[in-house]
């Protein structure tokens, strides 16, 4: 394995459970609708055009790092990319989401989904290298959709709120809710492997939806195939996180995946995070994206019972409990970045 010079990163590091100068921050969807700068660049462009070009790509994930001092940066891609590469009816509707042709029934439904090859994703490759080459030390971090979630969009058509129609799928035809798993696991395990040949720091499933169903559930329907993905990707030697939202009562399986840090939204706090996961993991999180709309003040002492909470755990990358909100102000995002630094540096003994 090449050692990459991020491996000393303190975001590398933190992900380890290794000591670190600060506190290490990023901040989900820190790319997008909240900087005018994007806006402008996809002026015109449709969301899955502009992530299968990669000079686009490369700046638009860039471009969060010119304003804030974040410690790492995520690909500008979609959890539906690979999807859409091989051949899924998907297309992302401004303002709406992730949305299919026809909703996923049966078992003759399958055929959407056949393996994903490098080759269906040049523009995945030739991206990250580019950011890597750009990035120097900053680790660049690659994703992927789970596979409830991107079982969700398809069987729902799009967005849902209760994702009703994909648990009682799961409920109902236990052979096909596994087959179709196991085929959205395999995407997702090619897509990662792509993004960490081209030199990907670190990976993060986003399995966002996945809080809907219960532990016992979890357990039976989705653990087995999360854990093939981790499986997966172990012998690359590169932090797997895993984040869902909603997934309090989840964090001690979410932990149990392989997954080397777990990601918490701004229900649970942190110590109590850290009591429900296994050992041997960090936590990353978990800064309610709402609070960054409230006054300097409330956002400050928020962020400063983050870090605090933070300590319970082995190691700990602050970032927001889910993505930042399209109205945030990217001047807030740049304090709150300064701030976690600040607040979090520990003097040298
Ligand atoms: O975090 C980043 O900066 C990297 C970029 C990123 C995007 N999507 C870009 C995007 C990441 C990591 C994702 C993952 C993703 N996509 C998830 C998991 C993370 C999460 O938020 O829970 C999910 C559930 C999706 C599906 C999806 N794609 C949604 C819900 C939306 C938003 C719909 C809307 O317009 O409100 C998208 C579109 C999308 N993906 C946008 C961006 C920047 C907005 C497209 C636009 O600019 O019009």
């Amino acid at each position: 394995m090449v050692t990459q010079p991020t491996q000393s990163s303190p975001f590398i590091r933190a992900c380890r459970r290794e000591p670190v100068p600060r506190t290490p921050v990023w901040f989900m969807r820190q790319a997008g609708r909240s900087l005018p700068e994007y806006r402008r660049v996809r002026e015109g462009i449709p969301m899955l055009d502009s992530c299968a070009r990669p000079e686009l790509v490369t700046e638009i994930t860039l471009q969060p790092l010119r304003r804030y001092d974040v410690d790492a940066a995520i690909l500008f891609s979609d959890i539906v990319v690979p999807l859409r590469a091989v051949g899924v009816d998907v297309d992302i509707k401004p303002g709406v989401g992730p949305v299919v042709g026809r909703r996923f029934r049966d078992a003759s439904d399958l055929s959407w989904l056949r393996p994903l090859e490098p080759a269906d994703v040049p523009y995945i490759t030739e991206a990250v290298r580019s950011l890597v080459s750009e990035l120097g030390e900053r680790p660049l971090i690659g994703f992927a959709g789970g596979p409830f979630t991107l079982a969700s969009y398809l069987i729902e058509g799009g967005p849902s709120k209760n994702h009703d129609r994909t648990r009682a799928l799961m409920y109902g035809d236990p052979t096909l809710w596994h087959r179709l798993m196991g085929a959205l696991a395999g995407i997702a395990i090619s897509f990662l492997q792509v993004q960490i040949a081209a030199g990907a720091s670190a990976v993060q499933l986003f399995d966002s939806w996945v809080g809907v169903v219960s532990p016992e559930d979890y357990r039976r329907a989705i653990l087995p195939h999360t854990s093939r993905i981790f499986a997966a990707l172990a012998p690359a030697g590169v932090p797997r996180i895993h984040f869902g939202v909603g997934t309090g009562e989840l964090l001690g399986l979410l932990g149990e995946t392989g997954a080397d840090v777990v990601g918490v939204d701004w229900r649970i706090p942190l110590d109590e995070a850290a009591r429900r996961v296994p050992p041997g993991k960090a936590l990353q999180g978990n800064l309610d994206p709402a609070v960054l709309l409230a006054p300097w003040d409330v956002v400050e002492s928020r962020a400063r019972e983050v870090l605090s909470r933070g300590r319970a755990a082995e190691g700990h990358v602050f970032n927001l409990g889910h993505g930042v909100l399209p109205e945030t102000s990217p001047d807030t995002l740049a304090r709150l970045a300064d701030l976690v630094h600040d607040a979090s540096a520990r003097t040298p003994a």
